[in-house]
């Protein structure tokens, strides 16, 4: 169907109908109407097509898809370190992808470039670094890949141009933190027997001198340690690395000390929750993502680097026909693993616009405020048990008789709700994490209720199953 609009007015048409339909359908239907893929694929115009197709058609299936997508901005997604929509990120992300500006050079990037700088300013001066060196990635787990490769070129200078020789490095981490580690530790050749997974505490937290212990131990040995990554909310419990300690070490031994505050690096923005993050500004790098909990949409991470120069050292390259004229500060792209970069900074500086620091500062901390009245309503339910105190947003909850794995499967599979499980202490328990800024009080307290009402049905089923009479 020829349309009479012109075509950028009708794809701004065709983005609103879709955007408000979508919120239509969070209001008013369940967060996910789970579907076998081959169904799907029967129900959806997913193939390819010889002729294309009008714009109309195109918005048609577009819109069919999006009915067949999981609803994270829905009140009843709780699942992973993400959720919700920022309607000023949103904003932010949409022009970003209409002007489509590759964010490698201040030539083609023009005023995004400044955008960028001046987001890598703010947030190093909120972890504790006062000229801070940054760029942003697409992603929590290229940041730490990022942060180990500036750390493994410090410790072997020539590993760039020559490969690695000489006795292996070592890389300390907790035995909590999360699997990027482990991913970028073998990219860069180091090889995963080289991370050495340090013992937590009862609270999830980097021992220390467990840690200390194990750096002696390999100097010993004849291997070289080489840095620490310590993690700042991490991923099941969100506990939080003792920073100043671990900084300590990390000077007394000559290490690269990595933040990873991919998830729990925004509580800096909260002056109540900061303190978690105290000794972050001794770090060498540290990983945040504005994808999690600040609300902006994926991916939205930043790597950010003590010292000026370092990306640079470890990420440059020689290409003229790229980097042309402007100081190479401006070039984000002399920084950057990736040559054409998508402009993940402004969706983050439109949502920092309309919220300004005080209102990251109350978003960061009516998460925590969530968490514990989660917390709380655990504790008054007597088939719940909490696993732990939560250190921060995630809440840890075992249900008397029923699999974590099986009690959030069905809710999903009801459309119910859409919450995770993890292993604590060796068990599956279901964890909540309060990350979605369309979340309200009431979405919480009628998760809780669903949530209760489920396993009371899938105990009784067991009982059926195993023929007990009450
Ligand atoms: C502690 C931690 N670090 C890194 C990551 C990876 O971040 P991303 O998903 O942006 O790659 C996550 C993701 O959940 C995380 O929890």
């Amino acid at each position: 169907m020829d349309s009479p609009l012109d075509p950028l007015e009708h794809v701004a048409d065709l983005f609103t109908r879709i955007l408000l339909e979508r919120q239509a359908q969070e209001a008013r239907e369940p967060v996910v109407r789970p579907q076998d893929p081959d169904v799907l694929r029967s129900l959806l115009e997913i193939a390819l097509p010889e002729e294309g197709q009008d714009l109309e058609t195109v918005g048609q299936r577009l819109s069919q898809l999006v009915k067949y997508t999981p609803s994270t901005a829905s009140g009843a997604f709780f699942n992973q370190l993400f959720g919700g929509r920022e309607p000023a990120a949103l904003l932010g992300e949409t022009v970003a992808a209409a002007l489509n500006n590759s964010m490698y050079t201040y030539k083609v990037g023009g005023a995004q470039v400044l955008v960028e700088l001046e987001l890598i300013r703010e947030m190093g001066q909120r972890v504790g670094f006062e000229d801070a060196d940054g760029v942003f990635t697409p992603g929590g787990s290229l940041s730490n890949l990022v942060g180990m490769l500036l750390a493994r070129d410090r410790a072997r200078p020539q590993s760039r141009t020559e490969g690695l020789r000489g006795p292996s490095l070592r890389v300390y981490t907790s035995n909590q933190s999360h699997y990027s580690v482990t991913k970028a530790i073998s990219m860069l050749s180091i090889g995963s027997d080289h991370l050495v997974r340090v013992d937590v505490d009862a609270r999830g937290r980097m021992d220390c001198a467990a840690l200390r212990e194990a750096v002696r131990g390999d100097l010993a040995a004849g291997y070289q340690p080489m840095m620490v990554n310590a993690t700042a909310g991490t991923t099941v419990l969100g506990a939080f690395d003792p920073l100043d300690e671990i900084a300590d070490v990390c000077e007394e031994f000559g290490l690269w000390m990595h933040v990873d505050g991919a998830y729990g690096g925004s509580a800096v923005l909260d002056p109540g929750q900061a303190h978690l993050l105290s000794g972050c500004g001794r770090a060498d790098s540290v990983a945040w993502d504005a994808h999690k909990l600040m609300g902006a949409q994926l991916s939205c991470s930043v790597i950010l680097v003590r010292e000026r120069g370092l990306l640079a050292q470890s990420l440059d390259e020689n290409a003229s026909y790229l980097f042309q004229g402007d100081d190479s500060t401006l070039n984000p792209g002399t920084r950057s693993i990736q040559c054409g970069r998508r402009n993940d900074a402004l969706k983050l500086w439109t949502l920092w616009q309309a919220l300004g620091h005080r209102g990251l500062a109350e978003r960061l901390a009516r998460f925590r405020r969530l968490a514990l009245c989660a917390a709380q309503i655990v504790r008054d339910a007597p088939d719940l048990e909490l696993v732990r105190d939560p250190e921060f947003i995630n809440v840890c909850f075992a249900v008397e008789g029923v699999s974590a794995e099986e009690l959030c499967q069905q809710l999903t599979e009801r459309g119910l709700a859409m919450v995770g499980y993890a292993l604590v202490d060796g068990r599956a328990v279901v964890r909540l994490v309060l990350v979605n800024g369309q979340a309200t009080d009431e979405d919480l307290r009628a998760l809780m209720d669903r949530l209760k009402e489920v396993a009371a049905e899938l105990r009784l089923a067991t009982a059926g199953r195993l023929g007990v009479v009450f």
